[in-house]
């Protein structure tokens, strides 16, 4: 099935229906938690795909930069291991009602930091899951909005990466995604 796609800002911005782990570009995010040692959704998928050299490296992380675990709309990167794509960084997205009415800056901060990393460290072709609209209940049509906004504000500032994917996991949330999206015409 070829994946139908969208694109926007000039094909800088690319979405997809499709599997994160196997996208071939130079990092994805995780929609990871605090704790970063695994869990469900498409954190369960990364270190299903990727093998245990990403659990390694997050343990590592756990024992030197980020001893509590990481924040809240913090990023960190690590190995992709066995993926396609050679690096992850894993952000924690916010959990929908339990951050006093700052999800939407929250959410915006898991994107922007994670370019802004592939940015620093040279890596032009990144792939986002839909953070927070799992697990942690965020209104997909409220994601659209935010993330939309934060991605075109990130491109007009100059950030220096060539390709942000955004990948759904079905046909619908990415409808969903492009019926509620404010990038600009
Ligand atoms: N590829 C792309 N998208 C995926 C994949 C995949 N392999 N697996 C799941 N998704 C989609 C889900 O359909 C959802 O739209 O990713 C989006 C994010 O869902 P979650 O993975 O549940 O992430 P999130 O809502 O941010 O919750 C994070 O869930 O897995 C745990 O350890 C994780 O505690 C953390 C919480």
């Amino acid at each position: 099935m070829t994946a139908s796609t969208h694109s926007y800002c000039d094909d800088r911005i690319r979405l997809t229906v499709g599997d994160l782990t196997e996208q071939a570009v130079d990092v994805i995010v995780n929609a990871a938690n605090s704790s970063l040692l695994g869990g469900g959704g498409v954190d369960g998928a990364i270190h299903r795909a990727g093998g245990p050299a990403i659990l390694e490296a997050c343990r590592a992380l756990r024992q030197s930069e980020w001893p509590d675990g990481l924040p809240t709309g913090q990023v960190a990167i690590t190995t992709g291991g066995k993926l396609p794509a050679p690096y992850v960084i894993h952000t924690v997205g916010p959990i929908y009602g339990q951050h006093d009415g700052n999800e939407a800056v929250l959410l915006a901060a898991c994107y922007r930091n994670a370019i802004e990393l592939a940015a620093e460290r040279g890596l032009k072709r990144i792939a986002f899951p839909a953070i927070s609209t799992g697990v942690y209940g965020y209104p997909p049509e409220s994601a659209a909005r935010v993330v939309s906004r934060t991605l075109s504000e990130l491109l007009a500032s100059g950030v220096a990466v060539d390709e942000i994917r955004l990948v759904f996991f079905d046909a619908q949330q990415m409808a969903s995604f492009v019926t509620h999206q404010q990038f600009p015409r």
